[in-house]
């Protein structure tokens, strides 16, 4: 009888999760839903791990890689694996498995929450009313601005992107978008408008970051970029912190460049509270949840599962990120 692999899962998940990996693995588990795994734990796991059951916050880097001789497989919870050096394992032949598609929808719907509650003040209104200080019904108490029949510019238009089109319609939005090729199929279906990086900015109520990060995306919102938008438009980052560069952010916001701004991701994660950003009230801040549905984050470690159970049992994973 052969030795069943190790899998080493860097987070406290629900007993069913670990079960269904108990079936093909042995299961090694970092004991805190809240708090990431050390360092030394992971590099220590994984060294004699056959497969990583990771987090967006783990670093699997060229150091983990190269000294994880058994490795053959990383299953990420998330769509997006910058955390990953995916050269490094495609060289050394560990597959870096996501999971795309089951949070589309799930992260659309939380990208309009982000522009409804930036524009429309919610987070303020609901501060004010928890606060004590809504004192009268007043003409412009309150007051935010339209997002029906506004311009929608999407930057990343992948499946995300596109749910959100698909979303801004039944808003009445204006939808253009710019992405590395342009979607002849999404221009037809959604009545998306393809436009230049520069004209996108200059024309949308609504920008909304949606790329993965990578070397071309990394502070590709930079000063220029803000200085190309409205005085009225609003920012809106679901991707990655680090597309944006925040101190040109914060001065935009400063010298109002820009509106205001909706932010699931920052550059630190989690954000420090006495972070500039979170001091501004047109910044409407959340901890990273566009994926964060209790339906979506069960399907997303089911795929997982299934991942590292495929790799390791010779199959071809259902996702699969190498090139
Ligand atoms: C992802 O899947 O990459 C998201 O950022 C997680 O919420």
């Amino acid at each position: 009888m052969t030795a069943k692999p190790y899998i080493y899962v860097t987070r406290q998940l629900p007993a069913e999760i670990i079960e269904k990996l108990r079936r093909f693995a042995e299961v090694g588990v970092w004991p805190s839903e809240e708090r990431p795994v050390p360092r030394d734990v992971l590099l220590r796991e994984a060294a004699k791990a056959d497969g990583l059951f990771a987090m967006l916050s783990d670093r699997i880097d060229e150091e983990l890689l190269s000294a994880a001789k058994r490795l053959k497989v990383v299953a990420n919870l998330g769509v997006g694996y910058d955390n990953i050096d995916v050269g490094k394992a495609t060289e050394l032949g560990v597959a870096v498995c996501n999971t795309p598609d089951i949070l589309t929808d799930t992260t659309a719907d939380l990208t309009m929450a982000l522009i409804l509650m930036a524009g429309r003040r919610l987070g303020e209104a609901l501060e004010c009313v928890k606060n004590g200080r809504w004192k009268s019904w007043s003409p412009f108490f309150m007051a935010g601005t339209d997002i029906h029949h506004k311009t929608l510019g999407i930057v990343g238009m992948g499946k995300i992107g596109e749910a959100v089109a698909e979303r801004a319609r039944g808003f009445s939005m204006k939808v253009l978008y710019h992405n590395r090729h342009r979607k002849p199929e999404a221009e037809k279906r959604l009545g998306a408008v393809y436009r230049s990086f520069d004209d996108l900015l200059r024309e949308s109520d609504y920008v909304v970051c949606l790329t993965p990060l990578t070397d071309e995306t990394r502070g590709m919102f930079d000063r220029e970029a803000f200085k190309k938008m409205k005085p009225s438009a609003f920012f809106i980052n679901v991707a990655r912190g680090a597309v944006a560069v925040e101190e040109d952010l914060i001065e935009a916001l400063e010298k109002g460049e820009i509106a205001g701004a909706g932010l699931d991701v920052f550059a630190e994660e989690p954000v420090r509270p006495d972070h500039p950003l979170l001091k501004m009230k047109q910044v409407v801040p959340l901890p990273h949840i566009g994926s964060a549905s209790t339906e979506t984050r069960w399907a997303m470690m089911e795929r997982c599962a299934e991942n590292l159970e495929a790799v390791l049992s010779g199959r071809p994973p259902v996702n699969v990120v190498n090139p």
